[in-house]
């Protein structure tokens, strides 16, 4: 019997590490994408005249839209997650799959070399999407 509930234990402290990794994870690959957002914007503004890292950048955006629903397992609230993101999980799937299609519109625009305006008010709009309901300010 103690050797359970020290066995249990046990398991129940690597559980709570292994979550707040998660968390950790998920914000730091949410700077990320905040990062490769800013670095559009500082082009799209022509603080700088790297029109050629847009590709770059729109890509990387898409490919971690591409991973962000595993960013949010069970078990890994904290930080300014919401608690809502686990007890709505239908609405919250559609803001993944929005934040994915944008970022997927936005790579197509960049690629295409036409102008870019609308897909990128796209993507920012599924950022907006998501914080305001699920990010706590
Ligand atoms: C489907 C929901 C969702 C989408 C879409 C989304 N985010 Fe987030 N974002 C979150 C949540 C939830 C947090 C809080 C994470 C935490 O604190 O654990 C967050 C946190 C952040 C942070 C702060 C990270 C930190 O240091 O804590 C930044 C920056 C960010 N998001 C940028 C963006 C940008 C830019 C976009 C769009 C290109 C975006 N996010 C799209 C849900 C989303």
């Amino acid at each position: 019997m103690r050797l359970i509930t020290f066995l249990a234990a046990g398991l129940l402290a690597a559980s709570a590490a292994a979550d707040e990794g998660a968390a950790e994870y998920r914000e730091h690959t949410m700077e990320a994408v905040g990062g490769h957002m800013q670095a559009m914007v500082d082009i799209i503004r022509q603080k700088v005249p790297h029109t050629s890292h847009m590709s770059l950048h729109a890509n990387a955006l898409a490919d971690l839209a591409g991973i962000a629903p595993t960013l949010f397992p069970a078990g890994s609230e904290g930080g300014d997650a919401l608690p809502e993101i686990w007890s709505n999980p239908q609405d919250f799937a559609e803001r993944l799959t929005a934040f994915e299609e944008a970022a997927a519109g936005l790579k197509v625009a960049v690629d295409s070399g036409e102008p870019i305006g609308p897909a990128f008010q796209k993507v920012g709009q599924s950022c907006k999407g998501c914080h305001d309901n699920y990010r706590a300010e």
